[in-house]
């Protein structure tokens, strides 16, 4: 009995160490850092660079969507272009995160950044600070030439001041960015320059490096954000706090699951002409209706030419009254 209760006494104490540790370790880690190339890019005055830049921002890269609040989405959705002053709330299951400001504010915004920092960000997923970015933007791919578009047309804008909350991790974020979270870079070579075209080979630079179908519509871990599930299947689960989600649907051409099947590429155009049916989608439409009948029409020919995989995932919205037991 005697020797139970001390092994007892070491196994607990034992546990308890452990468990210290990894919660010193967590809280070490927080602040590590990574290196990454700075590109050798820079912002131009010339203005058709910065009207392309401005096209990606408001459109196909979508920065309007998420690097503006909530309360200006509406404002948005009748067409007006506000400034992306940040502070959009993400809520994971790691904690709450926040697009930052990235107008040219030099105290709150990126007025101080060097152009190539900000480049770097997009680039190679390392933040200004040196901590790894949570992978929500999917640019690490973006030609030179469209990289120093954006960075353009940045500059460009009027600076507006506005202080964003710094992101709120709990344990579990923690945990997960001390261990988990590394910056994503380019997969493969990144091109000098890329021509827009309506072929399927722009509309595979569009969906995977630009307008991010490919981030959304293929399922992947909420924790860490890497992709669990087969490319442009579908199944990613966006919930709300009321209980609520969307499922985003599978845009491979396969027969009884694909969502566009039967589609025809002017009825996919027409689609994103509208504006959002489902007031809750995650998906920015509000930005995706200000793509070019080209840009839509390379993104319908590279999905079409997909590898069809079979993937029902089931109605696109449930309410939260119908998930209630
Ligand atoms: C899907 C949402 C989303 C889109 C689209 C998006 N961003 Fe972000 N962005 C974020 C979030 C969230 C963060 C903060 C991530 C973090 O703190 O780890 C961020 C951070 C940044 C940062 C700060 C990096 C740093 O060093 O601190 C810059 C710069 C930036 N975004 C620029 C852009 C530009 C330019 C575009 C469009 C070309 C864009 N973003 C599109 C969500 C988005
Ligand atoms: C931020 C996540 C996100 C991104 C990025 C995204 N989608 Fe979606 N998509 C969704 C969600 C969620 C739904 C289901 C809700 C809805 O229909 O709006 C959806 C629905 C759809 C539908 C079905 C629409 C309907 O009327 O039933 C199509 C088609 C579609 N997406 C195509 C695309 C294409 C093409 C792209 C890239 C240009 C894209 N999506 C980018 C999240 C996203």
């Amino acid at each position: 009995m005697k020797r139970f209760k001390k092994i007892l006494k070491w196994t607990a104490i034992t546990i308890l160490s452990i468990v210290i540790i990894f919660v010193i370790v967590v809280f070490a880690l927080q602040n590590k850092k990574f290196d990454a190339p700075f590109p050798n890019l820079h912002a131009t005055n010339d203005s058709a660079t910065i009207a392309r830049g401005k096209y990606l921002a408001f459109g196909p890269a979508h920065c309007s969507g998420c690097h503006t609040p909530t309360e200006d989405h509406e404002k948005i959705n009748m067409g007006e272009e506000l400034p992306l002053k940040g502070g959009l709330n993400f809520d994971l299951p790691i904690g709450t995160l926040y697009s930052k400001n990235i107008t040219p504010d030099d105290e709150t915004g990126i007025g101080k950044l060097p152009d190539s920092v900000i480049a770097r960000s997009l680039r190679y997923g390392v933040a200004r600070d040196g901590r790894a970015l949570f992978d929500f933007m999917p640019f690490h791919n973006l030609s030179d030439e469209d990289l120093v578009a954006v960075l353009s047309f940045l500059r460009s804008q009027a600076p507006v001041k506005n202080k964003v909350t710094d992101n709120e991790l709990n344990f579990i974020g923690k945990a997960v960015k001390a261990f988990l979270i590394k910056p994503v870079g380019p997969d493969g070579e990144v091109v000098k320059t890329i021509t827009p075209d309506t072929t399927a080979a722009y509309g595979k630079y569009l969906t995977h490096y630009v307008t991010n179908c490919r981030g959304c519509h293929t399922n992947r871990s909420l924790m860490t954000g890497e992709y669990t599930g087969p490319f442009f299947a579908g199944g990613l689960k966006f919930e709300a706090a009321d209980g609520s989600y969307c499922v985003t649907p599978n845009l491979t051409p396969d027969k009884e699951t694909g969502k566009i099947t039967g589609w025809t590429q002017q009825q996919f155009i027409d689609r994103f002409r509208l504006k959002k049916i489902i007031a809750a989608s995650d998906m920015p439409w509000d930005q995706f209706r200000n793509m070019s009948d080209n840009d839509l029409k390379a993104i319908y020919q590279y999905l079409i030419s997909l590898e069809p995989i079979k993937n029902a995932t089931g109605p696109t919205y449930v309410a939260a009254a119908s998930t209630k037991k």
